[in-house]
């Protein structure tokens, strides 16, 4: 009845699992929500009566010229008319997966990489092909090794405080990857919705800017710096790619809302912004910290992690390998959430036992109360799994 692709929407145990989240009572690490207090305000008092009216496919012109202008402030130097709006950066996803994937089509991701895009990739069919991410960002010998041998449709990257994983690419690693796609000419969906998330000052210049002729797409997002309920995001793309986008989006939703967009410039142009942000980094800020030192406190013997310098992410590595799911069925038991690192690969990693903590609902003395109950369930289960070996040793004596 439906379509193949349908087949491979799956629903998954851990989804699940986290419904349980919704709970008053839990104390949450799993989502990546932005804080509902550190938003601005929603005021609507001066919309235009105009806006009643459908609006064009590309987006609101006002909004389109300040993000180009912001654009090439940071590097990427592109033009108003390259700035297509979408319905939060998750559009933008939808729409490059539409324009680039058949069955069987090969996309280069980071492992760990973010779990909606992976979704999004597999529905059309995508053959995911993995770059292990480290510290400062892929390799880009890998990287060019992997396209020699597959030439993928694109490479997708979040090089700014990425989900899961909290990197943030080493200016060698931009510029080594931004070399590798520019002599090899394969596409880059770059995505970026954390980059204004800064709580220590590192290089952050869009890969997309240093491509010369080489194809990109440049994702950003509105939605964790302003109203993420208004859905508004953009994809700035080279020439050769713009064009379809749009066609692409006239099939899917003919415009974004016309309400979020002219919220949105306003928003940009008010001349609270850039102290906006300040406040935000310094709440963010706050809660990092207090994960930071939970994290050494509770879980310092048990497991290893890179403070992350943005975004809303620490990601965990435990010492001894769990069954992520077991790990984290234990954790709820005891009303603490975290997101097994499993789910953010294409393809199931050989060690199980990572996690993302996210740190941006929790006030600091929840963030140290979860802590300390997920650093007694890892310990719990560890003694169990290692009381569970030595037993038969135990029974035959
Ligand atoms: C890496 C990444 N890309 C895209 C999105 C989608 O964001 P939005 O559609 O709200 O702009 C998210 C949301 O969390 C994300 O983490």
């Amino acid at each position: 009845m439906f379509s193949v692709r349908i087949e491979r929407l799956t629903s998954s145990l851990i989804r699940e699992l986290l419904a349980l989240t919704q709970q008053p009572d839990v104390i949450s690490f799993a989502g990546g929500l932005p804080a509902r207090e550190a938003m601005p305000p929603l005021d609507l008092r001066e919309l235009p009566a105009s806006l009643s009216q459908y609006g064009t496919t590309d987006g609101e012109p006002e909004l389109r010229e300040t993000i180009a202008r912001q654009l090439t402030g940071i590097g990427l130097r592109v033009p108003p008319e390259r700035v297509l709006i979408t319905s939060g950066s998750q559009q933008g996803l939808d729409l490059v997966t539409k324009l680039f994937i058949d069955p069987d089509t090969p996309v280069a991701v980071e492992a760990p990489s973010y779990l909606a895009a992976l979704q999004a990739f597999r529905f059309f069919g995508a053959r995911m092909l993995e770059l292990p991410l480290t510290p400062q960002g892929i390799d880009p010998q890998q990287l060019r090794e992997l396209i020699r041998r597959e030439r993928p449709a694109f490479v997708y990257l979040i090089p700014t405080f990425q989900n899961p994983s909290g990197v943030c690419y080493a200016e060698s690693h931009r510029a080594g990857v931004a070399e590798v796609l520019r002599e090899t000419g394969v596409a880059l969906l770059e995505d970026e919705p954390y980059r204004e998330l800064m709580y220590e000052a590192v290089d952050r210049t869009p890969l997309s800017g240093r491509l010369g002729g080489a194809p990109w797409m440049y994702m950003g997002s509105f939605s964790k710096t302003g109203i993420p309920g208004l859905r508004i995001g953009f994809i700035a793309a080279s020439d050769d790619i713009h064009p379809h986008l749009v066609r692409i989006k006239q099939c899917t939703d003919l415009h974004t809302n016309r309400i979020g967009q002219w919220w949105c410039n306003r928003f940009l142009l008010d001349g609270d912004y850039l102290a906006h942000l300040d406040r935000l980094r310094a709440f963010y800020r706050e809660k990092r910290d207090a994960m930071q030192a939970g994290l050494e406190r509770h879980l310092g013997e048990l497991a290893t992690w890179s403070q992350p310098h943005g975004g809303l992410f620490f990601w965990v590595r435990l010492r001894q390998e769990v069954d992520e799911r077991a790990l984290l069925e234990r954790a709820l038991a005891r009303k603490v959430a975290f997101m097994p690192g499993g789910a953010f690969y294409a393809h199931p990693p050989a060690f199980q036992g990572q996690m993302r903590l996210n740190f941006s609902l929790s006030t600091p003395e929840q963030i140290d109360r979860g802590l300390r109950m997920l650093g007694e369930v890892i310990r719990a289960y560890h003694a169990e799994a290692e009381a569970r070996r030595s037993w038969p040793v135990a029974h035959v004596r």
